[in-house]
């Protein structure tokens, strides 16, 4: 009854997670969660207020499917003003959230057999988006310090080849790409004619030095890249549902073909309060940002502090992704009950076991890395309080020390 195209999709391995965690919630217990992906702020006021007077206004019919053209107007003085790139409003699509704009990038730019870099840890939606397409994901592990170069991305090349995706800061690993490495990885993609998708959603998030849009290093390297941004991580704005993409006028041509005919237009109240945030006072960002790398410190030094994890620190994005194999998971017998196979001495046992447990029994969410790739590792997002980070970090050292 259910069409291939729809069962080859994996379910998330984040929900499985997620869904124990609100189970537990609903119970009464006090679940310390790190594994959303989203900010704990409030949508600042000035946007809050931008999308009252909309609806105020009436401004509830249809809108253009690509966007109003004073969002349009926004979001090209937002690429002047911070990426220092130059696009007319021909060039920019909105949509519904930075999800949205990737699955219709995807959908606009891959044929059936076509593949696709992926650097490995990747954030989840793009394996399963990808293969929606037709299109083959390649993955591409990246070092230890998670940043993918060039190299790596050029030892899986093949004449299938058609594009890569960047998502620089990252999530899950906070990885920033160094400008040196990103002018490596805008020649190759050049010399080979390969589409870029940069997911920029995490560029306000970084704690040391500047982001560097792909697409503004030079103007060869600008045709081929499709930046995919969105208001939901840098207005805290997860649930209004607003993403855009810049790119040659062909492609959001393309782009908007296929979003006409399957969600119309984004939010028409959406829309307005995105204006707002683009064009309104910033503040709300260098104050999140401020509080972001505060968090992170705290976690960071936390995290070390227990002994058998190790946590590098991120440069970017809300997210720590610590290593967790120095806790020699496979002599475990706990943990080995709940996987349900008994590894030989020496393998590691899992990060996904590792989350369960650590849920069932201390009530901390965290993510496993196995949702992005890269095993012997969790994901713990520090857009919580800090009491929440001081509570849970004592929670997962107490459980470590019963392993
Ligand atoms: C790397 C990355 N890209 C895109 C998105 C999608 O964001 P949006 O909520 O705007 O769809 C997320 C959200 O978690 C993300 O982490």
């Amino acid at each position: 009854m259910i069409s291939e195209r729809a069962r080859q999709i994996s379910p998330s391995e984040t929900l499985a997670i997620t869904a124990k965690a609100k189970k537990l919630k609903a119970e009464g217990k006090d679940v310390i969660a790190f594994a959303a992906g989203e900010p704990d702020f409030f949508t600042p006021d000035n946007v809050k207020a931008a999308g009252k007077k909309a609806i105020d206004n009436n401004f509830t019919r249809y809108t253009p499917a690509s966007g109003i053209p004073e969002l349009k107007e926004a979001i090209c003085n937002k690429f002047k003003r911070e990426n220092n790139l130059d696009y007319a409003p021909e060039n920019i699509i909105t949509s519904n959230g930075g999800k949205h704009s990737l699955y219709t990038a995807f959908q606009a730019i891959i044929d059936k057999g076509d593949e696709v870099l992926l650097p490995v840890p990747y954030w989840v939606s793009y394996v399963d988006q990808i293969r929606l397409a037709e299109g083959t994901p390649v993955f591409v592990e990246s070092g230890d310090d998670f940043k993918i170069t060039a190299e790596q991305l050029k030892s899986k090349l093949t004449k299938k080849t058609k594009a890569i995706v960047l998502n620089s800061p990252s999530n899950p690993s906070g990885a920033v790409i160094d400008d040196e490495e990103l002018r490596k990885i805008a020649d190759f993609a050049v010399k080979n004619n390969l589409f870029v998708i940069s997911d920029e959603v995490y560029e306000h998030f970084i704690y040391n030095g500047k982001h560097t849009s792909i697409a503004s290093l030079n103007s060869d390297i600008k045709k081929l890249t499709i930046t995919v941004n969105a208001m939901s991580k840098t207005y805290s704005m997860t649930g209004w549902r607003i993403g855009y993409c810049a790119a040659e006028k062909e492609i959001v041509g393309a782009m908007n073909a296929l979003q006409s005919h399957m969600t119309s237009n984004p939010c028409s109240v959406s829309q307005m309060a995105a204006v707002e945030a683009l064009n309104g006072q910033q503040d709300s960002v260098r104050k999140m940002k401020a509080a972001f790398e505060k968090r992170r410190d705290l976690m960071v030094s936390g995290l070390n502090k227990i002994q058998g994890i190790s946590c590098k620190i991120p440069e970017g994005a809300f997210y720590t992704f610590p290593s967790i194999k120095g806790l020699n998971l496979s002599n475990s017998r706990e943990l080995n009950k709940i996987s349900g196979t008994q590894k030989s001495q020496g393998d590691f046992l899992g990060s996904r076991d590792f989350t369960m447990k650590l849920l069932n029994e201390k009530y901390v969410g965290v993510v496993p890395g196995t949702a992005f790739g890269r095993e012997g590792h969790i994901r713990l997002s520090y857009a919580c309080s800090e009491e929440d980070i001081k509570r849970g970090l004592e929670r997962i050292r107490e459980f470590v020390e019963g392993l």
